[in-house]
């Protein structure tokens, strides 16, 4: 067997027991759920997580039902023996990562919608998406069964949808924002950027362009009234608009980039931005979304 820095769990019943083995020895136990290719986002959620806990665990798995049929799931990279290094590094416990029929075994037909929050924003553009996300965290959450679960607000639509769901199904982890890591131009890091930066690549930041039409439609989100109606329900929580800009493309339309701005509470699109040039507008959704 190769030597891990880090136990290297594949099962539910190995997360089970390791788990069960630090809760014994009155540890609280917090959960890391990421895709891999470690970096130093991922590294502050662990960091993170030891505000939280005693013991962390880092989920590595690229789920193939987060990913629509013209995405990059073949290509995504992969690193298990790096990642199981960089999560020691960052001062995780332990690395769990199940194989796909581990985790969809023959017949399994479950899958779990967060209505409303999936909706807006990013959902249109990325139909499916944020089911297979809401499916396969509600199934992390009750395979570690941990204390608490750190996710990034780097994907701040998906940790509403993530919070809601523990809500919503009675999942007992408290589920934990973390902030933004971005790197020095400024640009959100990604386990991505690693297969999109050639050498040569231009300047990842978003092209002035579409920063100038992002910014307008951010302005005329700011200038709507506090409260405004979703699902028939009034949203009066006061939120922040910084918080929630996503900036989304798909693979067929990368000339049709759209930023959305939002109020947190509610996560609907208020505003939408084009602009024509694809390139950096590219790197600036793989590198933000
Ligand atoms: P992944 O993209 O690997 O991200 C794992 C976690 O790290 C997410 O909570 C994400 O928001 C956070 N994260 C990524 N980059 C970050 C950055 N630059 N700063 C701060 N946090 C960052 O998100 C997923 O995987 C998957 O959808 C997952 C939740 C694991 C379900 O498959």
């Amino acid at each position: 067997m190769t030597e891990t820095p880090l136990p290297l769990l594949r099962s539910v019943a190995d997360l089970r027991q390791q788990v069960a083995a630090w809760r014994a020895g009155g540890a609280r136990v917090a959960l890391v759920p990421t895709m891999g290719a470690l970096h130093a986002g991922h590294a502050s959620l662990v960091a993170k997580a030891l505000e939280h806990a005693e013991r962390v665990v880092v989920s590595v798995f690229v789920n193939p039902t987060q990913f629509g049929p013209h995405e990059d799931f073949e290509a995504y990279p992969r690193q298990e023996a790096a990642d199981v290094r960089a999560a020691a590094d960052a001062g995780a416990h332990a690395v769990y990562a199940p194989d796909t029929r581990a985790m969809y075994p023959d017949g399994f037909a479950t899958s779990v919608t967060v209505a409303g929050l999936s909706d807006g924003l990013c959902g249109p553009w990325r139909p499916g998406h944020f089911e297979g996300v809401a499916t396969v965290v509600a199934k992390l959450l009750n395979q570690a069964q941990a204390d608490v679960a750190i996710f990034g607000e780097k994907d701040y639509q998906q940790l509403a949808i993530i919070r809601r769901l523990a809500r919503d199904l009675d999942i007992p982890t408290e589920i934990i924002g973390a902030p933004l890591v971005r790197d020095a131009d400024g640009v959100a890091l990604s386990s991505r950027n690693t297969r999109l930066d050639p050498p040569s690549a231009p300047s990842p930041r978003p092209c002035r362009g579409f920063s100038r039409s992002a910014s307008v439609a951010f302005r005329r989100a700011r200038r709507l009234p506090k409260c405004w109606r979703m699902d028939g329900r009034r949203c009066t929580r006061p939120v922040s608009i910084r918080s929630i800009i996503s900036i989304c493309a798909t693979p067929k339309r990368w000339r049709r980039c759209h930023a959305s701005t939002g109020r947190a509470a509610c996560l609907r699109s208020r505003g939408w931005a084009t602009c024509g040039c694809s390139t950096t507008c590219r790197l600036a959704f793989l590198k933000s979304a």
